[in-house]
């Protein structure tokens, strides 16, 4: 199969259109056999519930092209079980497992051309979501709905790929407490694009949220789970009932203990101990592990030992040793990669 020509080590986290997307559709109660179409845009009635009032749920994966030239997606069983949690959030019928990783597989298969070659530095996003379609006027849930999978090629997610960054703490909130911010809802990032272009604007590159009950802790930031590291040598990651469960960061705590032998402790962090911590660093899907250099809250600086020209190194052999299983240059834990072709 001949690769696009794309220049793909200049590619930045940006859409761009690929040749098969796969459709099915809800109706009378069941989700029809679905299957892959080239058209990329979407008819509906100006009235579904999706444009009235935001029912829709997505996910993030990545399909890389391994040392050994396969193709393959980590642990694609996690997206499709958070899928299912956001779906039942929003009153969306489940689209079960096995269908959401199939229709993953058929999609990157058939854009096979547009995944990235091995050691280019860049990936093949994968963007499964599913979306009330029907025309909804009274605040009901939809009768009918759309589960669609795209691809598109993509580089880092912040600029200057895996300098450390600057952020702020946010005076705004992404979620409440018992509301939505455990689940991949669109309507969570609508909520963040205030704050973020706000913070773009004030020369930072994302909002660190609080807690939003007490706002005393460190929740996560518009796009990534946190990961800290103590001076001596210790992860530590938030717990909170509202942030999103982040399938990297699950992984990279079983890499720390497994892999690295790091003690690993999951438990609330205030903001108050963060200038304590020698390494900070924002882990996702399209973040990976982007390192932090600095915290500003109101005025006050934290600036983690770690530094502004690179990585700690802890989260360095974290970064190293979670693409090296995605890439397929270590061994993987039973059950997180699977291969498409
Ligand atoms: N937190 C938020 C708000 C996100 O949007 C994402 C991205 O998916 C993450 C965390 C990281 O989750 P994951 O590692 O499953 O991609
Ligand atoms: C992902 O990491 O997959 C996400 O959905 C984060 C988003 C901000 C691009």
């Amino acid at each position: 199969m001949e690769k696009k020509n794309i220049d793909w080590a200049n590619l930045g986290f940006a859409y761009q259109k690929t040749d098969y997307r796969y459709v099915s559709n809800f109706r009378d109660g069941a989700w029809d056999e679905g299957g892959l179409i080239t058209d990329d845009t979407i008819t509906m009635s100006e009235c579904a519930c999706v444009l009235q009032y935001a029912q829709t749920v997505f996910e993030g994966l990545k399909a890389y092209t391994t040392e050994d030239g396969h193709i393959v997606t980590f642990r694609p069983d996690l997206n499709a079980q958070r899928l299912e949690s956001s779906a039942k959030r929003l009153e969306i019928p489940v689209l079960p497992e096995g269908r959401f990783v199939e229709a993953v597989t058929e999609t990157v298969r058939a854009n096979a051309a547009y995944v990235p070659p091995y050691g280019s530095g860049a990936t093949l996003y994968v963007r499964p979501f599913m979306f009330g379609s029907n025309a909804v006027i009274g605040v009901k849930p939809a009768d009918e709905y759309q589960f669609r999978v795209f691809t598109t090629p993509v580089g880092p997610y912040f600029k200057g790929g895996v300098k450390p960054l600057t952020i702020r703490v946010s005076d705004f909130d992404r979620a409440a407490p018992h509301g939505t911010g455990d689940i991949k809802a669109g309507l969570n990032y609508a909520m963040s694009l205030h704050a973020i272009v706000d913070a773009h604007k004030q020369g930072y590159d994302e909002n660190m949220y609080l807690d939003p009950g007490t706002r005393t802790k460190v929740e996560e930031t518009g796009g990534a789970n946190f990961l800290f590291v103590t001076r001596d040598n210790k992860v530590v990651t938030p717990k909170s009932g509202s942030i999103l469960p982040s399938i990297t960061r699950r992984s990279l705590i079983q890499v720390a203990q497994e892999y690295l032998g790091l003690e690993v402790e999951e438990r609330e962090i205030y903001l108050d101990e963060v200038k304590d911590f020698a390494e900070c660093g924002l882990c996702g899907t399209a973040a990976v592990i982007s390192p932090v250099g600095k915290i500003v809250d109101h005025g006050t600086e934290i600036c983690l030992p770690s530094g502004m020209a690179e990585m700690g190194p802890i989260t360095k052999k974290l970064y190293d040793t979670l693409t090296g299983i995605q890439m397929g240059r270590l061994k993987a834990p039973e059950g997180w990669i699977h291969v498409i072709a």
